[in-house]
């Protein structure tokens, strides 16, 4: 955030190598010596087109002692000089936004979360696509809400394909997978490479859990509902069912979450494919955050544990099964044509009821995937323009 903080009273510190700053907002900082070297922003230290590094580690003397400094007279910025007589410049407000500090947490890399159950019924958020597309608020607010809530609802799209890519394109492009791109989830007369392309009951899934790396966002876009009875889709939100493991369940939690599931998709669709992973159906990634793989379909025949744990895993499947489904934790929504339901695929999971095929395919959902990386990458694009957030 742009301030006007001034640099105030420096010190060196030659014991510690680093300067001891007060600022005008009454802070004081520390910085090393070496670090200030280090980020030295001249034109031949610093690449101002791409922001990157210039100057090399193999060059860099971590012991280095400033020959002597000086603070500007209207505070605004802090002139140190090198041994060598290499100048280096520091904005006061720059130096401000930098950050040692262990437990200072990013709010675009690690959002605060909102649990939900069934209370979400109806209360879904609901973003204006065409607002989406033209306006950087009403896409901000769409993708901030999916990263906190993990459900949002886009509405007024049109009834036609092309509607995921375009959202996917505003944030920066899809995720590739075996199903390709863009996907079209609907009911074929054989040959299928997913259930999901049937009229079926789709119980409540991760989609993709067999990938090391599983979608992060999906989006389903309705183009055309079942025009007579089903197709409503459940979302169930996973950090609710772990905090109601932990509480209620917590032997069950610790199978769920330690124990590996053997996963199998094979069959064609770009091309063939036999995609396998065994990993706990409550798993976390590198960051903490949780990634559901459930998806009883794709469940393997073959289970890599001893012959004797069999049952007691079918038994903590089944009932892992029954508390998902709890009144309290599943939400539904049926889309309406134009809808687009857009979820964090590793957090929630979603399933879909049977429905009837009148004529044709009889119900056609396009859906596609996009990466966290990619979307939180947009949404401190977005911040920075939109709320001044300082590039640091
Ligand atoms: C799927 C799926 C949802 C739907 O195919 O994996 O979740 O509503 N489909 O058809
Ligand atoms: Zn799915």
């Amino acid at each position: 955030m742009a301030n006007n903080t001034l640099l105030q009273v420096c010190h060196r510190n030659d014991d510690n190598k680093w300067y001891e700053v007060t600022m005008s907002n009454g802070k004081s900082r520390k910085y090393p010596y070496v670090w200030l070297k280090d980020n030295c922003r001249c034109a031949a230290c610093y690449n101002t087109s791409c922001l990157q590094r210039e100057t090399l580690i193999v060059n860099l003397d971590v012991d280095i002692v400033p020959a002597s400094e000086s603070v500007a007279k209207d505070g605004k910025s802090f002139e140190v000089v090198w041994p060598d007589q290499h100048r280096s410049t520091f904005q006061t407000e720059w130096l401000d936004a930098q950050r040692f500090s262990e437990s200072e947490v990013d709010p675009v890399s690690f959002p605060e979360f909102n649990v939900w159950g069934a209370e979400m019924n109806g209360n879904i958020k609901a973003f204006d696509y065409n607002a989406i597309l033209a306006t950087d608020e009403e896409f901000y607010g769409w993708l901030r809400t999916i990263q906190t809530t993990g459900l949002a609802l886009v509405r007024g799209a049109p009834t036609e394909k092309g509607v995921c890519r375009k959202l996917a394109d505003r944030v920066a492009f899809f995720r590739r997978t075996i199903y390709g791109e863009e996907f079209q989830v609907e009911s074929r007369p054989s040959n299928v490479s997913s259930l999901g392309y049937t009229s079926k009951f789709l119980v409540l899934h991760s989609d993709l859990p067999y990938y090391e790396h599983p979608p992060d966002v999906q989006l389903l876009h309705c183009i055309e509902q079942a025009k007579g009875k089903g197709g409503e889709n459940q979302f169930v939100d996973g950090w609710k069912i772990v905090k109601q493991l932990k509480e209620e369940y917590p032997d069950l939690y610790k199978m769920l979450s330690t124990v590996p599931v053997d996963y199998k998709n094979a069959a064609t669709d770009r091309y063939p494919f036999h995609m396998k992973l065994a990993r706990p159906i409550i798993d976390f990634d590198l960051r903490g955050e949780l990634c559901m793989r459930y998806n009883d379909p794709i469940r393997a025949s073959y289970m890599l544990m001893p012959v004797d744990r069999v049952t007691d895993m079918y038994r903590a499947i089944k009932e892992f099964n029954r508390i998902i489904y709890l009144p309290e934790n599943v939400v539904h929504h049926r889309l309406s044509e134009g809808e687009v339901i857009t979820f964090n695929n590793r957090r929630l999971l979603h399933g879909r009821n049977s429905f009837t095929v009148e004529s044709g395919s009889g119900r056609l959902l396009e859906g596609g995937y996009i990466d966290w990386d990619e979307v939180r990458s947009r949404i401190r694009v977005l911040r920075e323009k939109l709320y001044s957030v300082e590039r640091l």
